[in-house]
């Protein structure tokens, strides 16, 4: 059984909590685009867990977690994450693989990310400023350096000092102080050793895989509405979410995947810049943003709030084929008197679809709401869909019809456990 673990609006609906579920039996949960841009949460035993760059599924006891080429490793945040688990006693030997094809962001990227941030001055983007955008555009542009140079220590030590003086001449344009060239090899060799006795041909890995019938989770790293070509560019992520990444960015062929899941977070968030049709600029974007704890996992920034948009939803689960849906984080809801759900999109007057939309279109245009009466139940206390306040059934089950696509978990809470039986 081959999955995917989708995220369905601009982020941080909940993946990190889906996929560590999903992967309960497990044998592969794979990360196969994006870097530690990802600030994905799972909560065992009352332990927060925030991956970045390891697959989420890692800390159940028989999955193996799976770097695969598509990802682009910061090697510093990499031997933090595995000397995180390693301390709580998680023995990462023969439970982690990296590809030697992923690309690696270094120092000059991340310089290069804030520069140009800081040269947008008022037009920035609001990037997580972990050298996302220069790293992949350095690897499309034949300029990048791979796990696999770094195996190769002299040829990584010349090829990065070339790139690194080139990088330093731009960022002396943009009146950055430049990277110590000698001082960062030095940090990058120490890193090396630990990070090549995870190496291996993860290609290999996924074909014997697949042969044998295991069962492989693919975590998808951002949300849909963050896909280099389906967001309104440039408030994008530099890699592809979709489904046909999963191909790329591990070499499984995508039309073996049986399960899309779609996480649909009740509400809507979003981290820096670009537009947001629903936001809500309120006291009940303000009390979910509390209640919600809506705070970014990787930059610690306040997310935007807004109502859930089924215009959005609707077109990333159809680029991604989603067919099971799961739902968080509706608990954060209770309370707020009546709910609004984005069903379309009207531009002058007139209907206009997300895919027809820019990002001049998305800031101008107003939604078209349906209202829902609200429910004042605490959801996080209930066990069972069953229990669920008639007005939160009827929010769910205008989802379900809407999307026409069923509805097959109901978190309800941050932890592992808070999940509804149906
Ligand atoms: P991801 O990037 O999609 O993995 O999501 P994040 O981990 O960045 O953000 C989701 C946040 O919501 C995390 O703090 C999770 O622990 C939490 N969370 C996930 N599902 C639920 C839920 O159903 N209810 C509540 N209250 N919190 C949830
Ligand atoms: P998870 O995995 C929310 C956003 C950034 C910025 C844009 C570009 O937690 O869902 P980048 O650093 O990628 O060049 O920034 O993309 N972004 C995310 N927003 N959750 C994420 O990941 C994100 N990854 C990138 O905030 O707007
Ligand atoms: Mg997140």
């Amino acid at each position: 059984m081959i999955s995917f673990v989708v995220g369905t609006q601009w982020g941080d609906e909940g993946k990190g909590k889906i996929v560590d579920l999903l992967s309960q039996k497990a044998d592969f949960v794979v990360r196969f685009h994006g870097g530690n841009n990802a600030g994905h949460t799972v909560i065992v035993n009352g332990k927060k867990y925030p991956f970045h760059l390891i697959p989420s599924g890692i800390l159940n006891k028989n999955s193996v977690g799976v770097i695969a080429n598509g990802v682009i490793i910061d090697p510093a945040v990499l031997i933090e994450e595995i000397n995180l688990l390693k301390k709580d006693g998680i023995n990462l030997k023969n439970k982690l693989y990296i590809s030697d094809h992923c690309h690696l962001i270094l120092p000059y990227h991340k310089a290069l990310d804030e520069a140009y941030e800081n040269a947008r001055g008022k037009n920035k983007l609001g990037t997580t400023k972990r050298g996302i955008g220069p790293a992949y555009a350095d690897k499309v542009s034949y300029n990048g350096l791979r796990i696999y140079e770094l195996v190769r220590w002299k040829t990584f030590e010349e090829k990065f000092a070339f790139q690194a003086k080139i990088k330093n001449k731009i960022l002396k344009t943009f009146d950055v102080k430049p990277i110590n060239i000698k001082k960062s090899l030095e940090e990058l060799r120490n890193y090396r050793k630990t990070i090549i006795g995870y190496v291996t041909d993860t290609f290999n890995l996924f074909a014997t895989a697949i042969k044998d019938k295991k069962s492989i989770v693919f975590e998808g790293a951002h949300g849909v509405m963050l896909d280099n070509d389906w967001s309104p560019y440039p408030f994008s992520t530099g890699s592809n979410v979709i489904t046909g990444a999963i191909n790329t960015g591990s070499g499984v062929n995508a039309s073996l995947i049986e399960d899309v899941w779609g996480v649909v977070k009740a509400y809507t968030s979003r981290v820096g810049g670009g537009p947001l049709p629903t936001e809500l600029k309120n006291g009940i974007g303000d009390y979910i943003r509390k209640k919600g704890n809506e705070f970014g996992t990787t930059t610690g920034r306040p997310r935007r709030i807004g109502w859930l948009d089924l215009e959005a939803v609707k077109f990333a689960c159809k680029v991604t084929g989603v067919n099971k849906l799961a739902i968080t984080k509706a608990d954060i809801l209770s309370g707020v008197d009546k709910i609004n759900l984005c069903i379309g999109y009207l531009l002058k007057g007139k209907p206009i679809s997300y895919t027809s939309c820019g990002y001049d279109e998305l800031s101008k245009l107003k939604p078209i709401y349906k209202t829902f009466k609200g429910w004042s139940e605490e959801l996080n206390t209930l066990s069972n869909f069953k229990q669920l306040p008639t007005a939160c059934k009827e929010y769910f089950a205008f989802i379900e019809k809407f999307l026409g696509i069923p509805i097959k978990i109901i978190s309800n809470g941050p932890a592992r456990e808070a999940v509804l039986k149906s």
